[in-house]
């Protein structure tokens, strides 16, 4: 439980269905799958590329995506470093939640901080995150600026804009560094494919 909690007087039930059976249901793990990277670095095109692959193998999975996200759940975070943090502390528990149910989840959060990263993944067993750095340079970001977010950054008409105003920690121990500067999408999603076969949470 967060140390901001103010729940008290709750106690946990445990459910009589197991994730292993749950897993045995759905023919895979359960896992999380988790982008980060620069705005426009891909995260978002390349979660829902492996998730195509994923469903055409008949694995249950989910994406959640930053954008998205802010406008339901974390609708009412904004971008300075506390709402950051509280927005990935809220997705760990999200994206916990789904593995718990054996499902795949793939997220696509900028998620700049290494500490929230790190606490994500403390959250399920060892072997259930795997962080891939979708890594494109903050150069070929801006070049790109599918929402012309950078031009608006570099105005200073957004402020606190990741890469420009505000911080990107990339990771230093992720199981998948992928360029998604230079390689091309299926190139990507077959890395990440591979990988998830590679360590037995898809049979095939
Ligand atoms: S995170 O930093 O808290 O992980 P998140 O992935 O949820 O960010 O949201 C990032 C998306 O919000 C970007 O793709 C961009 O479209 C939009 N956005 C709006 N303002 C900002 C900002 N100041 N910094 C970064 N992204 C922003």
């Amino acid at each position: 439980m967060s140390k901001s909690s103010k729940s008290t007087n709750v106690v946990w039930h445990e459910s009589t269905i197991t994730r292993a059976e749950r897993e045995a249901m759905h023919k895979h793990k359960g896992a999380i799958i988790w982008f980060t990277g620069l705005s426009g670095s891909g995260k978002s095109t390349l979660s829902h590329a492996v998730e195509d692959i994923l469903h055409k193998k008949g694995c249950s999975t989910i994406v959640l995506d930053g954008d998205n996200i802010r406008h339901g759940l974390n609708g009412d975070l904004g971008f300075s470093d506390d709402d950051r943090v509280e927005n990935i502390r809220r997705i760990g528990e999200v994206a916990k939640l789904f593995v718990e149910a054996g499902v795949i989840v793939l997220t696509a959060f900028i998620s700049p901080f290494r500490t929230d990263r790190d606490r994500v993944r403390g959250l399920v067993t060892p072997g259930d995150f795997i962080e891939v750095f979708c890594d494109a340079s903050l150069d070929i970001c801006e070049q790109r600026d599918p929402k012309g977010m950078y031009k608006k950054a570099r105005a200073g008409v957004i402020k606190e804009f990741t890469g420009i105003s505000s911080p990107y920690e990339a990771p230093e121990h992720a199981e998948l560094v992928i360029d998604t500067g230079a390689a091309d999408l299926a190139t990507c999603a077959k890395l990440v494919d591979s990988y998830l076969k590679q360590h037995h949470i898809v049979h095939r």
